[in-house]
């Protein structure tokens, strides 16, 4: 057993978990200050957003130098000294790597712009001349994940018409050219810079990005395109060719003993998915089928089913997510309010639950719901308020900063926070803290967590009840609108308190 294979890890959006020195951002010695916690919550790995030097753009995600800490969040020593604690504690690292793109403030971007057209700066990056008259339109129809044309214009150096470069997100973000055997010795570069410091493993970014079709060719089913959406038949996206990339990472990883790579793979069909993780390419892809699903119990155990055939199609293990800082939190996308928290606290009981890995989304464990931000406060280059899912960690009940720091949060936190934070609930035996702790501690103690299929039962409309293959323990989930009776067994945790001795609505129970 491999350390990452049942793992549950935590993710740390590096911005807004602890902020050490009071500008309003969170940094690396805050979330070092802060590992007793996660010692506490029971995390076997943190996963750290990037923290790399960035105009922060898009928070990170634009990368000027990926072998670097932005001043922001640290320098390299806070980063060797945030990586030996967790190790000292017994927690794993992983951290991002993002190779689709960079920042136009990279050196290679840089020296792209300031070069001519088919010149080796401009072949790590995809420039073309335009179409139409004078090259006045974009080389295809592609669009930005984010909105509007995935292309923008490089007037020549006497101001004639010069050459599009593309970027799939904004144009702060300029897309790699994989086929630029130079993309790829620095891509390894950065891996082995990371793992020779101890990094135990990497994130990868837009994982079914890299690779191009090689004639650029139009978006025929453009009329389908939504912002941040992803469907399959996108020739921007899933392109053969993103394959042999992965089969790079691999072969770099393998020479570090214990270290693993997990895809952010957004393709939605399941054999095409499975591919991302066969045994000679990345270890593991973020499971997003339950954070997809609504709460009902016919599409929850649908998306478990289909979740675990497409890992076991490869020989791979199955991952969990209900929540990252992409997308509205589970509290909030389950209806909000009570029925919200309660929902989202009986499907933390069902992932825990699952054979596989666990990733968690910090502030997961708080119950925290998504923040509505004033349109002068919203900071998402997507402009479509991923931000509601990224306000900063409340720590204790001291506003405005609520101990996430002394000074102004780069985005306001809500009153409300003041009832979630972490000092409150780790004093409330009932709270949503309270819950996932416990969880953890029986998922990583108790022999109940063993064998890596489920088993289902008849279980009553619209619940379900299932056990794990090789262990007695049962995870029953009660959707309906009614309470229900519960399995025969010894009740080893609930979502919520029983009532009468029955599972009430919007509730999971452990069994054994
Ligand atoms: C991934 C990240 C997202 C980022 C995008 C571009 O989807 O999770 O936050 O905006 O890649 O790097």
């Amino acid at each position: 057993m491999r350390w990452w294979q049942e793992a549950v890890v935590y993710e740390v959006y590096v911005r807004s978990f602890a902020d050490s020195d009071g500008d309003g951002v969170g940094d690396l010695n805050g979330i070092r200050g802060r590992l007793g916690y996660l010692e506490l919550l029971g995390v076997d790995a943190l996963w750290l957003t990037p923290f790399y030097r960035s105009p922060m753009v898009d928070h990170g995600y634009d990368v000027a130098d990926p072998r670097d800490v932005d001043p922001l969040f640290g320098d390299l020593e806070s980063f060797d000294a945030l990586l030996a604690e967790a190790h000292r504690r017994g927690m794993q690292v992983v951290v991002d790597l993002v190779g689709n793109h960079t920042s136009t403030e990279h050196e290679w971007f840089r020296g792209a712009v300031e070069s001519a057209p088919g010149s080796p700066e401009r072949a790590r990056y995809h420039f073309r001349p335009g179409r139409g008259r004078n090259g006045a339109e974009p080389p295809n129809n592609w669009r930005s994940v984010f909105g509007g044309p995935a292309w923008t214009h490089v007037p020549g150096p006497g101001g004639e018409p010069g050459e599009w470069y593309m970027h799939l997100f904004t144009a702060d973000q300029p897309d790699l050219d994989w086929t630029n055997p130079e993309v790829w010795a620095d891509t390894e570069k950065t891996i082995r810079f990371w793992a020779d410091r101890g990094v135990d493993g990497f994130r990868i970014d837009v994982a079914h990005g890299m690779a191009k079709p090689e004639t650029l060719p139009d978006d025929l089913r453009q009329p389908g395109w939504t912002p941040l959406g992803h469907r399959d038949n996108d020739p921007r996206f899933d392109d053969p060719g993103v394959h042999d990339v992965h089969r790079m990472i691999r072969a770099v990883l393998d020479h570090y003993p214990g270290r693993m790579a997990v895809g952010e793979v957004l393709v939605g069909d399941d054999e095409a998915f499975a591919r991302y993780v066969r045994p000679d390419e990345l270890h593991q892809a973020f499971g997003f089928r339950l954070l997809h699903a609504p709460f009902e119990a016919d599409a929850v155990r649908a998306a478990i089913d289909r979740t675990l055939a497409t890992f076991a199609g490869v020989g791979a293990e199955p991952t969990w997510t209900l929540a990252n800082h992409d997308v509205p939190r589970a509290v909030t996308r389950y209806g909000g309010g009570d029925v919200g928290t309660a929902r989202a606290r009986a499907m933390a009981l069902v992932v825990l639950a699952l054979p596989g890995s666990v990733y968690l989304y910090q502030g997961e464990e708080l119950g925290l719901p998504d923040v509505e931000l004033a349109e002068e406060a919203v900071q998402d280059p997507s402009g479509r308020g991923r931000d509601g899912c990224r306000v900063p960690m409340p720590w204790d009940a001291e506003p405005p900063g609520y101990g996430f720091t002394t000074g102004a949060a780069w985005l306001p936190m809500p009153q409300e926070y003041g009832r979630l934070t972490v000092a409150a609930q780790l004093e409330d035996v009932g709270s949503t803290l309270s819950l996932y702790r416990r969880a953890l501690e029986l998922r990583a103690n108790h022999p109940g967590f063993a064998g890596d299929a489920v088993e289902w039962y008849g279980a009553p409309p619209g619940c379900f009840a299932f056990r794990r293959s090789a262990s007695t323990l049962v995870c029953a989930l009660n959707a309906s609108s009614v309470p229900v009776p519960l399995p025969p067994g010894d009740v080893l945790l609930t979502s919520v308190p029983l009532v009468d001795g029955e599972l009430p609505p919007n509730a999971a129970a452990w069994l054994t």
